[in-house]
């Protein structure tokens, strides 16, 4: 069961000054109408689980201000957001100004509002010209990638320095091609997810330095998504061998690659030379949501005959529409904050929250990140800021609006936004920055799951 918070009287759990309290969003997700993405073409072709369609998603490119103005009010001195690729570059080479004219006015928005950006430059879209050519399966979407961060740096360089050059470079390889959730949607092509992993890498690292260029004082990194993995069966030796090669392969690989500049076995029998992707990050970031329980299954071969499930009184938000969204697991952040160690760079949580639509257990996954994190904090480790994904529902990939993430609630359909009531706490908590005593006892109120409250000892 989840830990209990012991016998000790609570206390002020404060943060170091000028921490960053933010929210995460994706250009896909929030802007709407992006047809021209690889995202698109699969929502054509019937891909969304759902049937759905992102349609307006939360209206942004019309009004990413309604959404500027709640962060603001909450008290939030921080929000990500992505620059959608196919927008300013529809064509290759071809820069759309209106594009670029509309990303500098969310980006004054944000600013003029005291909420710093972090700009996200790939997250999960492409353009369907670089879809069609391989993407990053083909070498020349390196340098693709590259000329697309040069453009955006060189409009943006005077509103924002924080850059996130790829989110979860492991998910995109891993559900594109290995387990085809996402598109292509190619499934047991592993060495294909490795060759884009290690592509990715480049890709990073050429931007990277692109943008140092460009940007001496860049402060430029990666979000990294992390999942816990524990055996099934706590002494099984199979169980957790698996376990073991779930985090080198998924978890670690990518880390790997930029601490050392050097493909870990097995990506080094198709990734090539790294060498100039060694220590390219100013900071890391990380996406930590979930813990994954994996059992020896020989049905399983598309996860390397491990099942991958969630024991029952296991907290848990809502469910997908075929499998379950996962173990909702706070202490996934020590788990990340342990793997990213060895960069040496500060810690951006880039990423954290949990599917639930009637804000069931969302308090109590806020309160326990927070303690989380600052024991992180305590412990010496040099984390810089916190940003709950996310701020309002948004389209959830290949879910729809199925699983909601928001603090707030919207209707897709007139984009009306209602808070939850962890967006209270959420915003008490950037307030002061911090966990007062008082928020535990506000947030056993609001959550509505009394078992796992009492499990979380609240
Ligand atoms: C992704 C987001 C996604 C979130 C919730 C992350 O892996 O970066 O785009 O919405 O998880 O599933």
């Amino acid at each position: 069961m989840t830990p209990q918070t012991g016998d000790q009287p609570p206390r002020d759990l404060i943060f170091p000054e000028g921490f960053l309290w933010g929210v995460s969003t994706s250009a896909h997700q929030v802007e709407g109408n992006n047809t021209k993405n690889q995202w698109h073409e699969w929502e054509r072709q019937g891909r969304i689980k759902t049937g759905e369609a992102c349609g307006f998603a939360c209206g942004w490119w019309e009004n990413a201000e309604a959404d500027f103005d709640i962060a603001q009010k909450m008290g939030l001195n921080s929000l990500r957001l992505s620059v959608e690729w196919s927008r300013v570059e529809p064509r290759p080479g071809e820069w759309d100004a209106n594009a670029f004219k509309r990303y500098r006015a969310m980006l004054k928005g944000l600013c003029e509002r005291g909420i710093k950006p972090f700009v996200s430059l790939h997250h999960f879209t492409n353009p369907m010209w670089f879809e069609r050519e391989g993407a990053f399966l083909n070498p020349s979407g390196v340098s693709h990638f590259e000329r697309f961060a040069v453009r955006v740096v060189k409009e943006f360089g005077d509103l924002c320095s924080d850059w996130v050059t790829v989110n979860e470079p492991n998910v995109y390889a891993g559900m594109g091609y290995q387990l085809g959730e996402f598109p292509p949607g190619l499934r047991g092509k592993t060495l294909s997810a490795f060759k884009v992993l290690g592509n990715l890498c480049r890709a990073h690292a050429r931007a990277y330095r692109a943008i140092h260029d460009l940007q001496p004082n860049a402060n430029v990194g990666w979000a990294q998504h992390i999942l816990a993995f524990t055996p099934g069966r706590p002494h099984s030796p199979v169980d957790r061998f698996l376990c073991y090669v779930h985090d080198e392969l998924f978890n670690k690989s990518f880390i790997k690659m930029i601490a050392t500049g050097k493909a870990p076995f097995p990506y080094n029998l198709v990734c090539g030379d790294l060498s100039s992707a060694k220590d390219t990050c100013d900071f890391v970031g990380v996406n930590v949501y979930n813990r994954a329980h994996v059992e020896f299954d020989l049905r399983w071969a598309k996860t390397l005959f491990s099942r991958i499930f969630i024991p029952p009184d296991l907290p848990q938000g809502d469910h997908g529409v075929e499998a379950p969204y996962g173990e909702a697991f706070p202490q996934c952040l020590a788990v990340a904050a342990q793997y990213v160690q060895g960069l040496k760079c500060p810690i951006y949580v880039l990423e954290n929250g949990v599917p639930d639509r009637d804000d069931r257990i969302r308090p109590w996954l806020i309160l326990e990140a927070v303690r989380e994190l600052h024991q992180l904090v305590e412990q010496g480790f040099d984390v810089r800021g916190y940003f709950h994904w996310t701020l309002t529902d948004n389209f959830e990939w290949s879910e729809g609006w199925r699983l909601r993430f928001g603090l707030y609630h919207l209707n897709e359909v007139t984009l009306e936004r209602w808070a939850r009531p962890s967006a209270k706490l959420y915003s008490s908590i950037a307030r002061h920055n911090g966990l007062l005593a008082r928020h535990r006892s506000e947030a056993s109120q609001l959550s509505q799951s009394e078992s796992v409250v009492k499990s979380a000892g609240l």
